[in-house]
Parts: structure tokens; C-alpha cells; sequence
């Protein structure tokens, strides 16, 4: 019987592919070299008791608890345990003492890589192992149900499934998440994350609507998802079929970036697979560019810290993640990465941005037990 232990997840910056999870479509993250660590013990009274670092509230429930019962960041510990326990894992009382490195609130997945970590302690102590498709959806569920964002597979995905030194290149539709190889170092560059500090949230209301506009332009196309739009491959024909929307200018723009960008990621798989690293620049740039005008995701800060790292020799660079705000990636030759962040600060300084945050990223291992 396992009485205790230690299990951890890692945040994640999606290299390409985004708002296309939903969509049933592609994207390319990796797992951060930042995690959610949560020591773990067994308690024989059905309570679910956590701390975490990051907050001055601790939390308790009975468990299994109830949709919604408690709010902040504990939703998204009672949340897994909820969305475990409605898919018939027994899930024992535990004391959970929880610690993170991921930047918090800045598009990196910090709740996601909570709620893996607390999903692998909780199967971890009831001794029921869940794999990857399955337990991505349990997370997805207790974020969608219990938290209350629409969002997809890709975060849980890339926490869980990732492998070091390799982008995990997912599949939303077939539920796979299969690693890509990828050797920066080898190749004299660095992923560099500009954090912008410009506020990110899923739960307001802007991410649905874009999905919102997804579904509407596939339900009008007589689709199930906008996946199967591009299914042979044929983007133009596929961006042909959106003049059928022309009555809906804003489904046509939506649709239009998550068809382009399901391209854009199996471009950038063949590149990476090719060993043809530089190449990845201007497709980054070009889906920034995506988001920016067809998606309406970014906001002016983003695309200045964009601007600024392109013009200060970045291969090419975008927002990640859900948007709205939050962190930038850049593909930059290692030698360059200083001048990068120095003219990101400056322009931020310029304009009188708060200070923005920068890592530097090896793709890291995913989740796992580590004691
Ligand atoms: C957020 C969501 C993901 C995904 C991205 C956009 O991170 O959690 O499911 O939709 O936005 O790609």
C-alpha cells in the first residue's frame, strides 16, 4: 500500500499549434523546465486537506465533494479529485503539501501542471494507474466542469505526456501525443519565453466566444469539428468552403486561423523533423500573425514584445498559449538571446510596461513520480 509520496508536472509552452485543440486539431508544446511538485500522504478520514506555497488559504473538502463547492486555487485541486472520483477512481483522503516554479497566471499551463500533479498523487495513492488520453480528459473535465474554462486537451497533454529534449506533437482528434525530437542546443539556438505580464484569463468569456465561432463555422459547414475540413491535406480548398460563412465574417476569421494553423504545426514537424530548425522561425511569426488578425486573441503588448524580438534578430516568435495576454516564444540563435531581452525590456520600458520575465527552455521531462 502506498501510504506517501512525492509526484510532480511541469508547465508547458506550446512551440505552434493553438486554439486548434478544440478543433480536434494539431499542436506542438513542450513540457518547462518549471514544475508543480505535491508531497503526498494518505489519510484514513475521506478529507482532502492541501497547502500550497503560492496561497495563504488552505483547502479542505470531504470528499468526493461537489461541483463547484469550492472556489480559487483549490478548485483545481477538489476539482481533479471530483473529476476522479465521477470517473470511478477511489480516491483516498490525502494531505497534500503543494510547491511551484511555474510562473503563475502567465499562459504556461501553472493549473494545468497543478492539476496533473494532483491527478497523478491521487491515482498514486489509490494505486490505480490511469494513462495518458484517460487522464488528460479526467484533468480536462474537472477544468471544464469544476473550474469552469472551456479549454482542451493540449496543456494536460503536453504536462503529461512530454519527454525531455523532444516537442510532443499532439493530435486532439486521435487523443496522441507522439515526441518529435528536437536538439536546439545542437543547432547553436534557444526557446525564449517572454513572459509580458499582460494579464491572462480563461474563464471571462473571450476564449469561449472563439470557440464559440469555431463550432458555428463547422455545425454550418455540416462539419463535427473544423479538423475535418482539412483532413486531405487541401488548405486551399478548405479555405474556399469559408466563403460559404460569408454571412459571418467572424466565424470565417476564426476558422480561417485554425485551418492555417493546423498547417502551420505539420509544417513545423516536418521541419524539425528534417533537422531544419532555422526554417521554424518565420512559421512562428506567421502564426503570430494568424492570432493577431484572424483569431483576435493578442493584445498590444504581446505583439510588441513580437515586434521587438523579431526586430532584434529572434528566427521568429509568437504568442503561446490561450492568449488574451501572457507569454511570448521566440526562436533565437543562442548567441542573440541577450540582445533579444534587452531590447524586449527597453521597448517595454519605452512604452511604461511592467518589467517583462524571460526563461529560456530546453524541453523538459513530463510528469512522473519523483519520491
Ligand atoms: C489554453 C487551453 C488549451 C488550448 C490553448 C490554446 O491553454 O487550456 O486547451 O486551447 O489555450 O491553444
Amino acid at each position: 500500500m502506498i501510504d506517501a509520496g512525492t509526484w510532480s508536472a511541469p508547465g508547458r509552452v506550446n512551440l505552434i499549434g493553438d486554439h486548434t485543440d478544440y478543433n480536434g486539431g494539431f499542436a506542438l508544446p513542450c513540457a518547462l523546465p518549471r514544475r508543480t511538485t505535491v508531497v503526498a500522504r494518505r489519510r484514513d478520514d475521506g478529507l482532502l486537506r492541501a497547502r500550497s506555497t503560492g496561497a495563504t488559504e488552505p483547502l479542505e473538502v470531504l470528499l468526493p465533494g461537489a461541483r463547484g463547492e469550492v472556489g480559487g486555487w483549490g478548485a483545481y485541486v477538489a476539482g481533479v479529485a471530483w473529476s476522479l472520483a465521477e470517473a470511478g477512481v477511489a480516491v483516498p483522503g490525502a494531505d497534500l503539501e503543494i510547491s511551484s516554479d511555474v510562473p503563475l497566471g502567465a499562459g504556461l499551463s501553472s493549473s494545468h501542471s497543478l492539476e496533473c500533479a494532483v491527478a497523478l498523487a491521487l491515482t498514486g495513492l489509490a494505486e490505480v494507474e490511469v494513462r495518458v488520453p484517460a487522464l488528460a480528459r479526467i484533468v480536462q473535465r474537472a477544468e471544464n466542469e469544476y473550474v469552469g474554462a472551456p479549454t482542451g486537451l493540449l496543456d494536460q497533454t503536453a504536462s503529461l505526456a512530454s519527454v525531455a529534449d523532444h516537442l510532443t506533437f499532439i493530435d486532439a482528434r486521435a487523443e496522441t501525443a507522439r515526441p518529435v525530437p528536437c536538439d536546439l542546443a545542437a543547432a547553436g539556438l534557444e526557446l525564449l519565453v517572454v513572459d509580458t505580464r499582460a494579464a491572462h484569463a480563461l474563464t471571462d468569456g473571450a476564449y469561449g466566444s472563439r470557440r464559440d465561432a469555431c463550432e458555428r463555422a463547422a455545425g454550418r459547414l455540416g462539419l463535427g469539428t473544423l479538423r475535418e475540413l482539412t483532413d486531405d491535406l487541401d488548405v486551399d480548398g478548405a479555405l474556399a468552403r469559408l466563403g460559404e460563412l460569408d454571412d459571418d465574417p467572424e466565424a470565417v476569421r476564426r476558422a480561417r486561423h485554425v485551418i492555417t494553423e493546423n498547417a502551420r504545426v505539420l509544417q513545423v514537424v516536418e521541419l524539425v523533423g528534417s533537422g531544419l530548425l532555422r526554417e521554424v522561425g518565420p512559421v512562428l511569426s506567421a502564426s503570430h500573425a494568424s492570432m493577431r488578425d484572424d483569431f483576435e486573441n493578442s493584445v498590444p503588448e504581446v505583439d510588441l514584445a513580437v515586434e521587438t524580438a523579431v526586430g532584434a534578430g529572434a528566427l521568429g516568435a509568437r504568442m503561446t498559449g490561450g492568449g488574451f495576454g501572457g507569454s511570448v516564444v521566440a526562436l533565437v540563435d543562442a548567441a542573440l538571446v541577450p540582445a533579444v531581452q534587452a531590447a524586449v525590456r527597453a521597448a517595454y520600458a519605452d512604452a511604461s510596461l511592467a518589467e517583462p520575465g524571460f526563461l529560456t527552455v530546453v524541453p523538459a521531462r513530463g510528469a512522473g513520480r519523483d519520491a
